[in-house]
C-alpha cells in the first residue's frame, strides 16, 4: 500500500471512532440499567423472550449474546422503539451513552 491517505483510511476504519475500553464498560453499564431488564439471557425477560419467537433458535434470543448487532441497528431501536419496547429520550440515554452501548453490543468478542 502506497497511498498514505489509503493507509490512514485503513487504520481508522479498523479503529472505530473514539471507542475504548472505557467506553465500552460505559456501555455495559447503559445496557445493566435500561436493556438488561428486557433483554438478558432467560424465559422471565419479555425482550429475550420476543426475540426467541421471531428468530425461532436462528439467533440466541438475548441481545448480549447476539452477534449481528450493529451500532446503527441499536441507535434505531432504542430511538424508535418496537412492540413493548418504549423508545429512550436523550434525557434518559445520551447520544454519548448510546454510542457506547451500540458498541458494546456489536463487540462481542470483546465483552
Ligand atoms: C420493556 C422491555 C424492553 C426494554 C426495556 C428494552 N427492550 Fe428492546 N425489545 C423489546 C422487545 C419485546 C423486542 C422485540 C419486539 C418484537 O420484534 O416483537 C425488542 C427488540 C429490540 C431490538 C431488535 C432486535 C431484533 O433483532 O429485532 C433491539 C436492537 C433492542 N430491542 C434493543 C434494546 C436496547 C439497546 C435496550 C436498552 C436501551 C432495549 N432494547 C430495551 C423489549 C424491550
Amino acid at each position: 500500500m502506497r497511498n498514505p491517505m489509503a493507509v490512514l483510511l485503513m487504520a481508522l476504519a479498523a479503529a472505530p471512532h473514539g471507542v475504548n475500553a472505557q467506553d465500552l464498560a460505559h456501555g455495559k453499564a447503559v445496557y445493566d440499567l435500561w436493556c438488561a431488564p428486557c433483554h438478558a439471557p432467560g424465559r422471565k425477560h419479555p425482550g429475550t423472550q420476543a426475540l426467541d419467537i421471531v428468530y425461532k433458535g436462528e439467533k440466541p434470543g438475548s441481545l448480549e449474546q447476539r452477534l449481528d448487532l450493529t451500532p446503527e441497528l441499536v441507535a434505531t431501536f432504542v430511538r424508535t422503539g418496537v412492540s413493548i419496547m418504549p423508545f429512550f429520550r436523550k434525557t434518559e440515554i445520551s447520544d454519548t451513552d448510546l454510542a457506547d452501548l451500540g458498541a458494546w453490543l456489536s463487540k462481542p468478542l470483546e465483552r
